[in-house]
């Protein structure tokens, strides 16, 4: 199967993957016996979020990479997403932890040369992403990111601009050099795979998302948009009783 021209994708052709494993620590002993993905947010499961997420960019050949403690529970709780409408959802396994750039690698049987919208699975969005995914689908190739202003970006990986211009993004800096926050939604052409081989891992001995980031934008092929609405992650104490109170004040589009 070859790729699509440039300029040539489709919400039909493009691929969601959910990382959804870990073993969340941060939330210990919440995730001693289950996945951090299966913990509420407000009235739902955690990974019920990001599953509509994608769903409502249209978005919908969904594979979920998981692992750790309760792998087994996604299958019980989701089936084959009759819930969000789907005909089908996609499964694959993550032994132990090696970093999100990690369980990326496990989708490339699944995205093959198609692009990708990428999300972690304890990410939750208050708004559609569809007009970004649209214009990443234009882009044709390359990557996309999501950055979002927040007040403590020294938990995230952060971006170094140049005027509008990201000279790359450091993750978790001690003194980040801007406001941002580099959310957990991702674009990425199908050289993403090809970009995680060549990775060394971190000093806290992962794959890193932010080193893949790094390749595309010294390749002067990333793009980026702010993020509208509110944005958080659900992996410590804090965001993820933000993330219940958030949904319950405002909503997100989940069913
Ligand atoms: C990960 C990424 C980080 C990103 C964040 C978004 O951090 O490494 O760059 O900003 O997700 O949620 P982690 O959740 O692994 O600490």
């Amino acid at each position: 199967m070859g790729a699509n021209p440039p300029g040539k994708w489709t919400a039909r052709t493009m691929k969601g993957v959910i990382l959804a494993g870990g073993l969340g620590t941060r939330l210990y002993p919440l995730t001693k016996v289950t996945n951090k993905h299966l913990l509420p947010v407000y009235n739902k499961p955690m990974i019920y979020y990001s599953i509509q997420t994608l769903i409502n960019a249209g978005i919908t050949d969904i594979l979920l990479v998981t692992g750790g403690n309760g792998a087994g529970d996604f299958l019980r709780l989701l089936g084959n997403g009759k819930e969000f409408g789907l005909q089908h959802l996609n499964y694959t396994y993550q032994e132990g932890e090696g970093g999100i750039a990690a369980a990326l690698s496990l989708a490339e049987f699944f995205v093959q040369n198609e692009p990708v919208c990428v999300m972690l699975g304890d990410n939750i969005i208050e708004r559609n992403i569809g007009q970004v995914v649209r214009a990443y689908e234009k882009q044709g190739k390359g990557a996309k990111i999501l950055l979002k202003e927040v007040k403590d970006p020294q938990r995230f990986g952060v971006p170094v601009f140049d005027k509008d211009r990201i000279l790359r993004i450091e993750e978790k800096p001690k003194v980040p050099k801007s406001p941002y926050a580099v959310t957990g939604i991702y674009c990425f052409d199908h050289d993403v795979f090809d970009i995680i081989r060549t990775l060394k891992p971190s000093a806290r001995g992962e794959l890193e998302i932010t080193d893949v980031n790094n390749v595309y934008i010294e390749r002067g092929l990333m793009t980026w948009d702010l993020l509208e609405g509110w944005w958080t992650d659900a992996g410590t104490f804090e965001s993820l009783s933000l993330a219940g109170h958030l949904v319950s004040q405002t909503g997100t589009n989940t069913p």
